[in-house]
């Protein structure tokens, strides 16, 4: 009736998927948990002593956890290496006297599993969750909570930015606010991209059987956290690679049946990833690439290129990872797909 229909639209706060309404709820979840994880002293304290450290998480939260340790070894100067929860339990790593378990949810059996056996082990424990009085807290030994709020839909997307906002402000503070600016600039551009005109891309997603996300540095966790996001929801195979392994075997799927999405932006890898791009074109795919909107050269080698405001190499990260939670959706919106729950995959994974 048209009672219930309201009221479901209500819940959704007006968006027709709680998918959407998370996506736009990304700005303030940013913003919050910066601002939260400033006040986290005694969590900071135990990383910045420590000599190397390791990650354990599952699903999107190993994705923003591998972009934590690019930041770390970048910024910081300290080893932090990434370990899927589901590996560390069986096979785990020696020597590291620090392990962060990161769980949305804080009910992923595996992580919760690599945890304990890290415990076990001898290491100090730390915990990054969403979700208060949740089962990895009373594993680790101190817990640090992102605040992105309730997450509904099965795919992560205001929890992951939150994670990452978490990871970024961590970093900042470690190292004697080097990243301040750049944060201060993805508050202030996040909630331009909530509403970029993506349909030339979605059509050529949407025709595709194979999609191919690729970036180097940070951007190899967003091009596998975008790759993530699609299959989720839309059921289109995709991967994430680094843009530097495409020609140890990806190149022999490359047609013009399937499009490669790129991430190219001013850093110090631009060339290396032009010449990519450059070489994905002259065999024959589509390119979706996203870069910055002055950048005539993109452009020129791109089919779609999807425009960021001109920000820093951190900005761009987050502000790409939001585009690619947008293009996710809509492709699944326009596949008729049921976003919010896709088939057989479920909010937190509770077995091992
Ligand atoms: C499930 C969810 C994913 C999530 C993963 C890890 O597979 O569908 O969206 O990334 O679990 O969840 P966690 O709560 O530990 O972050």
């Amino acid at each position: 009736t048209e009672l219930e229909w309201s009221a479901d639209v209500a819940r959704k706060g007006g968006f027709q998927h709680y998918m959407l309404k998370e996506i736009f709820e990304q700005p303030d979840a940013f913003a919050n948990t910066l601002s939260v994880v400033k006040r986290c002293n005694e969590f900071i304290d135990q990383i910045r002593n420590a000599h190397s450290v390791t990650v354990v998480a599952c699903g999107t939260s190993a994705n923003a956890s591998m972009v934590f340790s690019y930041l770390m070894e970048r910024v910081c100067h300290i080893p932090t290496r990434v370990v899927l929860g589901s590996e560390f339990k069986y096979f785990p790593t020696p020597g590291t006297d620090l392990v962060i378990g990161v769980s949305q949810s804080g009910e992923t059996a595996d992580t919760i599993a690599a945890l304990k056996l890290a415990k076990n082990l001898g290491a100090q424990t730390l915990a990054v969750t969403n979700v208060l009085g949740s089962s990895i807290t009373r594993v680790a030994s101190s817990v640090l909570y992102t605040r992105a709020g309730p997450e509904i839909s099965v795919a992560a997307t205001k929890s992951f930015i939150s994670q990452v906002a978490a990871f970024m402000q961590i970093t900042n503070l470690l190292s004697d606010h080097q990243i301040e600016f750049e944060l201060a600039e993805i508050r202030r551009y996040l909630p331009d991209v909530l509403s970029l005109d993506l349909s030339k891309a979605v059509e050529l997603c949407t025709a595709a059987d194979t999609l191919l996300y690729i970036g180097r540095g940070m951007f190899y966790p967003v091009a596998m956290e975008g790759a993530l996001k699609m299959k989720e929801i839309s059921y289109i195979h995709a991967e994430g690679y680094a843009a530097g392994e495409l020609k140890h075997g990806p190149f022999a799927l490359l047609s013009p049946e399937t499009p490669v999405i790129g991430m190219c932006f001013p850093d110090a890898v631009y060339p290396v990833m032009m010449s990519n791009l450059k070489e994905i074109k002259a065999r024959s795919a589509p390119l979706i690439a996203l870069g910055r909107k002055d950048d005539k050269d993109l452009d020129e080698v791109a089919d779609v290129c999807i425009s960021l405001p001109a920000v820093s190499e951190y900005g761009a990260v987050v502000l790409s990872s939001v585009i690619l939670q947008q293009l996710a959706y809509h492709t699944a919106v326009a596949l008729g797909r049921d976003v919010d729950m896709p088939r057989n995959l479920a909010k937190s994974v509770t077995v091992e």
